[in-house]
């Protein structure tokens, strides 16, 4: 991925990919990232890999996963990929009772699996759809912290990303579902930063604004133009703060909830 430039849209400013972390900066860190068999975890776990990590690509599609697993092997060094539903929590503490048996230990995590729901207004949307979003969304990322927390407390020290949302600091009209779980996940985030900042565990989330990936497939045009920066973001524009984040740079990093959005929190573009 490393300096292949991205098809965008005309308007865009050119711009190159960058590594999302230095190379070696993580060798000997074990790595856990969920919705990892495409968009945002895929590319996550990319550069982790490149940056020395070993990763266990977890994801709802297995298939998917184990393919985009051998693809950064093939790369990078050590990498599998795992099925799981996040929203189960007896199949999450087995995945990470998985991967300390495999690789011995947890140091890096990134929640990210998630799904957006329907589009629909908060008085007509479907009480199924609400529920099943606020267990991917929110409640798979509480239970994946809850064993990655108790395995890196063994361990002395971790660094877990959750992937929250431009939704998580402002609302949606029609996604009210996916709105208060990403909310959800900004305070479970606070939260738990706090409770685990001294004994080394550090806990942060992402906002990402809007990312062209599986998950956007709607008509992008008058949202990509309210982004100050004019744009989607490519996956690897997310992922490369995500890496930062798991990596020592980010040493003095918790609870922090960072916008990565081309300027959209600082307001809306010039009309
Ligand atoms: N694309 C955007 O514009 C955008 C913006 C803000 C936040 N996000 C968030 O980024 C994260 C990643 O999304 P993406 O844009 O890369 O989309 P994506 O659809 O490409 O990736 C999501 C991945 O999560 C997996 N997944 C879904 N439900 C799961 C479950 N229950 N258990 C395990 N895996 C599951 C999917 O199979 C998929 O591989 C999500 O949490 C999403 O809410 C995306």
């Amino acid at each position: 991925m490393v300096g292949r430039s991205w098809p965008l849209p005309a308007r865009a400013v050119a711009f190159r990919l960058q590594p999302a972390a230095t190379m070696g900066e993580l060798t000997g860190r074990v790595a856990l990232v969920t919705g990892a068999a495409a968009g945002i975890g895929a590319a996550t776990a990319r550069g982790l890999a490149a940056a020395g990590a070993s990763v266990v690509l977890a994801d709802r599609d297995a298939d998917r996963a184990a393919e985009e697993a051998s693809s950064i092997a093939a790369e990078h060094g050590p990498a599998i990929g795992r099925g799981v539903d996040v929203a189960d929590p007896d199949a999450v503490d087995g995945l990470v009772a998985e991967v300390v048996d495999r690789f011995g230990r947890l140091d890096i995590a990134h929640n990210n699996a998630g799904v957006p729901g329907v589009t629909a207004d908060t008085a007509d949307y479907p009480r199924r759809v609400w529920q099943r979003v606020l267990d991917v969304d929110l409640s798979g990322v509480f239970y994946c912290m809850q064993a990655e927390i108790t395995r890196m407390r063994t361990q002395g020290g971790g660094a877990i990303v959750n992937t929250a949302s431009g939704a998580a600091l402002r609302g949606v009209p029609g996604a009210a579902a996916y709105a208060a779980a990403k909310h959800g996940v900004a305070g479970l985030t606070k939260s738990a930063a706090l409770e685990y900042a001294a004994e080394g565990i550090r806990i942060n989330a992402v906002c990402p604004g809007l990312v062209r990936t599986g998950m956007i497939d709607f008509d992008t045009d008058g949202f990509e133009r309210a982004h100050p920066i004019g744009r989607a973001a490519h996956p690897t524009e997310i992922s490369a703060m995500v890496c930062w984040l798991a990596g020592d740079a980010a040493s003095y990093v918790t609870g922090a909830v960072l916008p990565i959005d081309g300027g959209l929190t600082a307001g809306l573009a010039r009309p």
